[in-house]
């Protein structure tokens, strides 16, 4: 808590947060890298280095807050087609990031996942995600899932596939298919779906990015660059997100009984 010069009490942003109304998952497109690096006149990689300051923030800040589930877009299939230096460079930080960093997330109780088509990146990658996965299995803290390699498009392919083949072999009736179901094939299978999607360097668009769990989810655009999203930055979302009205198709008076 601080005090103004009269000595009126302000409350810091992170005491403006309601703990009892905080989302179960926040889903993170962290952008702008490339450009936060042309701004200081450096290469793209820079900017990628830079942004792992970034993602120890906003892990440290939604473990600390009880966030049950943090979902990092980290590297989407698309991203397989930037120059081959700027790939190698990015599975290298990977590794670098996850092999100093699992430590951490042991002591902060944060358990590790991955979604995406993770057999495709590189044998030392995979390796390392691999043990680090395994070596925090049983915390029980926040969820820190890492989409690699991720697409929505691909995931959602990937689930229709393995559905078809079910009916092809007659373990499934087409008419038993419900949206759960669906869902129960997706690569998020065991994970709710977020109540808020932060994107950052202001882009308005989604970019194959849980496309399917993201129906009722509310949107956070902010125009900071991903290098410059700090610990204040994700709690002026999350109290923006608390003050958004979330009404699933119903109306507001629905939602709020005897207000209208
Ligand atoms: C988007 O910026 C960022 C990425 C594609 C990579 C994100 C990777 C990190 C933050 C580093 C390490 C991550 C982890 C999880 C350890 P951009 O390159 O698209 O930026 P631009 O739109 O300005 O070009």
């Amino acid at each position: 808590m601080l005090f103004s010069r009269d000595f009126h009490c302000i409350l810091t942003r992170k005491e403006q947060i309601n703990i009892n109304k905080l989302p179960a998952h926040v889903a993170i497109i962290m952008d702008g890298n490339g450009r936060w690096a042309k701004a200081h006149g450096e290469q793209r990689i820079f900017g990628h280095h830079n942004g792992v300051k970034a993602v120890r923030d906003v892990t440290e800040a939604s473990a600390e807050l009880g966030i049950n589930f943090l979902t990092l877009y980290a590297f989407s299939t698309e991203n397989w087609n930037r120059p081959v230096d700027e790939v190698n460079a990015l599975m290298e930080l990977l590794v670098h990031t996850i092999t100093q960093e699992t430590e951490t997330l042991m002591k902060n109780n944060v358990r590790l996942l991955t979604i995406g088509d993770t057999d495709s990146l590189p044998p030392r990658t995979k390796e390392e995600l691999q043990a680090a996965i395994k070596h925090t299995s049983q915390n029980s803290g926040l969820s820190l899932v890492l989409a690699l390699s991720y697409s929505s498009r691909w995931e959602i392919t990937d689930a229709v596939k393995r559905l078809a083949t079910k009916v092809k072999l007659g373990e499934l009736q087409p008419d038993s298919i419900t949206e759960q179901l669906i869902a129960d094939h997706l690569n998020t299978a065991k994970i709710p779906d977020p109540e808020l999607l932060i994107r950052t360097s202001g882009e308005q668009r989604i970019s194959n990015f849980l496309l399917w769990q993201i129906a009722y989810t509310e949107l956070y655009i902010t125009d900071v660059l991903w290098p410059d999203f700090t610990k204040d930055e994700f709690y002026k979302a999350l109290i923006t997100y608390q003050q958004r009205e979330r009404r699933f198709g119903l109306t507001s008076e629905q939602i709020n009984p005897g207000t209208a």
